[in-house]
């Protein structure tokens, strides 16, 4: 205790020293009169200490605010189990196909090359922070004035010239291989059409409409079979984006946009409208249902037929076909053939219900067609202002519809 206050002592007089000296310089009649009482000579000091202790704060503060940052930065990439759902992590980092295996390969080329930049540059930065931070006697003395230096300037013209160039050649290999892939005579070929807020997704060679998940086959030891994508829009523009089989594609209005992905595990890939599309966009979502190649055979075959001629509600189809549903929605097979809402022919085959928003259950059918709003505010359908046994009878029709 006594050595850290004599140190103190010794401390402060230096800094006060430091400063009178300073200062004296500057006006030598001040010092003259401040060096006659004490009280003024201990406010130095104290003035000294408060910049140090300034400074910490400072930095300290600057810590804090790149450690959460970082925190942000790494929860972005993990979103989904944060919120609770831990069936199936969506992340960019664990891409699954081709083409997200590329891009991430090259994003993380550029990360590597940018991060040995950025490590250099801030610890150039830091070192010289450090090593040439403000010391007593320095306004004593100027610094060496360098002007130019002819190796230096070549150096950091020349280098960044270099790193730019590579950078440039590996970004445009990768977008010219992943948009001049043809499509193979065993590819699976779909078009996709936002519209607020649900995906339409079309066979035109197979002759299947359905919505809200896309069914491909996975490309297996026996052969490759990717689908490639028309992307098109119905009213504004939606973004495709499923994080685990490619990176996202924008549909636009008035134009056709296309991309491929070819999944390698079977599985269900969950992505979502990645382009704000108005008040529903974040319940937009869209599911990949990846099969191995049989089964992919199979469900086209289901999703052929036309709608199962079921006599087991027939109360229900009369309100269905008495109601202006048929105008919004088709039911091949049937008189239904609006074409506004979701194709309804296979409705019990989908997993979820409103492009994603509830499980497809018979509870959440019900709550659908009672009021659709109560689901999902703001959407396309109306509450069709049914009764309770007319929901009911309504509910048990669709649910024929496998
Ligand atoms: Cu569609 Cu956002």
């Amino acid at each position: 205790m006594k050595k850290t206050n004599s140190h103190n002592q010794n401390c402060s007089s230096l800094h006060y020293k430091e400063e009178v000296g300073a200062r004296d310089e500057q006006n030598p009649t001040t010092f003259a009169n401040e060096t006659k009482d004490g009280p003024n000579a201990s406010s130095l000091v104290c003035h000294s200490m408060r910049l140090r202790l300034y400074r910490h704060r400072k930095i300290l503060r600057a810590l804090l605010l790149f450690a959460f940052a970082l925190t942000c930065v790494v929860c972005a990439g993990h979103v989904e189990p944060v919120l609770g759902n831990t069936d199936g992590v969506t992340s960019i980092f664990r891409p699954l196909s081709q083409p997200a295996q590329q891009i991430k390969e090259l994003s993380v080329l550029v990360l590597a090359i940018c991060g040995s930049i950025f490590v250099v540059v801030a610890g150039l930065l830091v070192y010289a922070i450090v090593r040439f931070r403000h010391r007593a006697g320095d306004e004593l003395s100027e610094p060496p004035q360098v002007y130019g230096s002819n190796q230096i300037e070549l150096a950091w013209t020349i280098l960044p010239l270099l790193i730019v160039f590579v950078l440039i050649l590996v970004t445009s290999r990768t977008i010219a291989d992943i948009q001049n892939r043809k499509p193979p005579p065993t590819a699976v070929k779909a078009t996709v059409i936002g519209h607020q807020w649900w995906w339409e997704i079309r066979y035109p060679e197979l002759g299947i409409v359905t919505a809200n998940e896309l069914h491909v086959p996975a490309s297996d030891g026996r052969g490759s079979r990717p689908t490639f994508l028309k992307l098109q829009s119905a009213d504004v523009a939606h973004s495709f984006w499923v994080p685990l089989l490619s990176g996202k594609t924008d549909l636009i209005p008035n134009r056709e946009n296309l991309m491929w992905i070819e999944p390698t595990k079977p599985g269900t890939y969950r992505g979502n409208c990645a382009e704000y599309c108005g008040t529903q966009h974040a319940r937009m979502l869209i599911r990949v249902v990846v099969h191995p190649p049989d089964e992919f055979e199979r469900w086209a075959r289901e999703q052929q037929q036309s709608a199962s001629v079921e006599t087991n509600a027939p109360e229900g189809r009369k309100v269905f076909f008495a109601n202006s549903c048929v105008n919004c929605h088709t039911i091949r097979g049937t008189s239904a053939q609006g074409k506004f809402g979701p194709d309804l022919t296979h409705l019990m085959s989908r997993e979820t219900l409103a492009s994603g928003a509830a499980p497809n259950t018979t509870d959440n059918l019900r709550l659908w067609v009672r009021d659709p709003q109560k689901i999902k505010v703001g959407c396309l359908m109306p509450n069709m202002q049914l009764t309770d046994e007319e929901v009911d009878q309504v509910v048990a029709y669709l649910q024929t519809l496998k």
